[in-house]
């Protein structure tokens, strides 16, 4: 299947879901209002991955990325409670420590880019097909 649809309804804010697109895993986190704010801060640092939040969200709410680590494909923890999410907040690659922030921005460690964000579009307020 080339798509898969996710209702958002059953997310509350701060918390995330992994699904399945493409056999690749995509971490989809409802962000709170704190993380959105870091998230916006740091596009004023120098990052290795030059984005802004802005770029990266369609919704500020709503982060999207594909769940695997850019340097050799780990999928990064941060996503269940309780996970380590790293200095920055957001995931953290056991594999050799890529650190990435609320944006999925890389961070520290070895990844050499972001997160990627997948092709996606809000059917609803509550509802996204990913691909
Ligand atoms: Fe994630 Fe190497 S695969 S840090």
């Amino acid at each position: 299947v080339g798509t898969v649809e996710v209702d958002l309804s059953q997310v509350a804010v701060g918390q995330s879901v992994t699904v399945t697109w493409r056999g690749r895993p995509v971490f989809v986190r409802h962000r709170t209002p704190e993380e959105i704010a870091q998230a916006v801060q740091d596009d004023a640092v120098s990052l290795r991955d030059q984005q802004t939040d802005a770029v990266r969200v369609q919704r500020p709410d709503w982060l999207i990325v594909v769940g695997i680590c850019t340097h050799l494909g780990c999928i990064p923890l941060g996503q269940k409670p309780g996970e380590p999410r790293g200095e920055f907040g957001g995931w953290f690659c056991p594999c050799h420590g890529s650190q990435y922030d609320t944006s999925g921005r890389a961070r520290k460690g070895p990844a050499p880019t972001n997160l990627v964000v997948p092709p996606y579009a809000f059917l609803t307020d509550t509802q996204v097909r990913i691909g």
